[in-house]
This record gives structure tokens, sequence and C-alpha cells, in this order.
């Protein structure tokens, strides 16, 4: 199918950003005009640079066309804005019931598939629960499995207070794994993809904080991730997550049952500042 790279020379004006541009240099420029060096063709990642980079609208790639990009001159948030995001945002563990419309989680995932990955690889799996009574159901099944675990004393070494936790559950409806949240997402990536682990949790925190920017709540869930992967993996199984993918992360969300008025305070910013090499 090749690169489907077009130029459009009208619009053109040769300043060689998009070769500039090019992490591979698979764009070279031939006189005012950019082309596809023709060996190198092949190494293209995808990464759509040329496109985002040139100024005049003139250059498409993959069959993408600029017009159809968002143009972002004016548009961005200020920094002091997305720095009250980041500091607003707070690990949310109580949720109302209601389910989050499925054109809003849509919106989140198809945002947060532009995170980076490594060398634009992209295989980021997003296993989404966004049916309420599904995730009863995975509730369900992750603490009746548990229990099960627990009663025939298969707990893995350090787990141990998963115990105290379950029986909390299963006496008194208490749910620590879930929090109660009506939808899970889990993000996974193949294991021999370049950086599956780092894929999944920079895709995750551009979930928590889009979501938060929506008045969604997020949780990280380690408990989740440890109970499903390392103590009961058949409910794991039961998701359909491909069994060639690692899963990076689990984060439960849904709205808030919870306001928080103001930022926390944190004072530990630990900085390593480089003024001079060391000797070798
Ligand atoms: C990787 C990771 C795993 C976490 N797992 C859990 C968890 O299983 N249960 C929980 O209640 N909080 C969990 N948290 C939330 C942290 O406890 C929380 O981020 C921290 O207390 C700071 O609070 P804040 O997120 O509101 O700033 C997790 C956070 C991260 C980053």
């Amino acid at each position: 199918m090749g690169l489907r790279f077009s130029v459009d020379e009208e619009l053109c004006i040769g300043c060689g950003e998009c070769a500039s541009d090019c992490p591979y240099g698979v764009i070279e420029m031939q006189g005012d005009s950019p082309r596809i060096a023709g060996e190198r063709e092949g190494i293209c990642i995808g990464c759509q640079h040329c496109l985002a980079v040139c100024g005049p609208g003139a250059l498409s790639i993959h069959g993408l066309h600029p017009e159809d990009s968002l143009p972002l001159a004016g548009r961005l948030p200020t920094a002091d804005q997305l720095a009250v995001l980041m500091q607003g945002r707070r690990s949310v563990r109580r949720y109302t019931g209601t389910p989050v419309a499925a054109g809003e989680i849509q919106f989140l995932l198809d945002t947060v598939a532009c995170a980076p990955t490594g060398i634009n690889n992209r295989q980021v799996l997003f296993t989404v629960i966004d049916d309420c009574q599904v995730m009863e159901t995975l509730r369900r099944a992750t603490y009746g499995s548990l229990d099960a675990v627990i009663r025939e004393g298969r707990l893995p070494a350090g787990m141990e207070f998963f115990q105290a936790m379950v029986e909390d559950a299963l006496k008194n409806g208490k749910d620590n794994i879930f929090r109660g949240a009506p939808h899970l997402l889990i993000v996974s990536a193949p294991k021999d993809s370049p950086s599956p682990e780092a894929d999944c949790h920079i895709a995750l925190t551009y979930f928590e904080l889009l979501a938060a920017s929506m008045g969604l709540g997020t949780l990280w869930s380690g408990l989740a991730k440890w109970a499903l992967v390392m103590i009961v993996p058949e409910v794991l199984q039961r998701l359909g997550i491909p069994e060639n993918h690692q899963v990076g992360y689990m984060m439960v969300f849904g709205y808030p049952a919870v306001t928080y008025h103001r930022t926390v305070q944190r004072a530990s910013t630990h900085v390593n500042r480089v003024q001079a090499l060391a000797a070798a």
C-alpha cells in the first residue's frame, strides 16, 4: 500500500520542516519539494510528525489529510490550568452507581489512544467494562474465587492481607478492591512490544487526567491487579485479554461520591540536579 504520501505543491512552501522533523529520515527534500527517500520507506513508524509540523497543511501521509486534524493554535490549556488539574486530581475511592455514558467512555479511550508508545507501536489494548452489570459479575467472581483460594490455603506468600479484605467484602459488602466503582479499565500490551509497561502506564496516566477534567473519578488499583493477575488468574482469563499480553495496570472509574475542595500539599519533590559529572 505504500505510505500514501502526497504534497499539495500549491500549498507547500518548501520549508523542509517535514524532512527535518522526521525521526527516521524517511522524508528528504528534492530542491524545494519533500519526497519519500525510496529506500527508507519501510522504516516509517507512522508518527505523522510530517503531517503535524506542516504549517500550510500541504502534506498527506497514510491517506490522512491535514484538514481532518485538530488545529492547535489558541486551543491549548494554559500551564496553570494543567497544573490545577494535576494537583487537584485525587484517587477516588467512593463512587455513585451512575454509569458513565458510552460516548464519554469512547471519547476517553479515543483520546488516550494518542498517548505516546515506544517506537509508536500503538498496540496498547484497552479492556473496559462499561456495563455496570458486567462489573457486578466481575466483582462477585473475584471475591468468590479469592474466598476459594483462601479456604484452600493457596494465597501466595505476601498476599495474606487479602484474607481480611475478602472477609470484609463477604460479611459487610465492603469492596476494597474495586471500591464499588461502576467501571474498570485494564490496559495491556503484547509482551514482546518495545515497552509494554511504560506504554500502559502512560495510557492510564492520560486517562485519569482527562477523566478528572470531565468530572470523573479514577483509582489505580494495585489490589485489583494483584488479585486478578497473581491470585485468581482464572477470573482474569474470562475478560478476553490475549494470552501474549502483559497486563500493565488496572484502573476503576466512575462518578465520584466525594468532592475535593482544594489540592493536597505535597512537599516531596526529590531532585538530583546534576551540575557536573562526577569523576569517571
Ligand atoms: C500504581 C498505583 C497503585 C495504586 N493502588 C491502589 C489500590 O490498590 N487501592 C487504593 O485505594 N489506592 C491505590 N492507589 C492510590 C494511591 O494510594 C494514591 O495515589 C496516593 O495515596 C495519593 O493519593 P492521590 O492519588 O489522591 O494523590 C494506587 C496508586 C498507584 C499510583
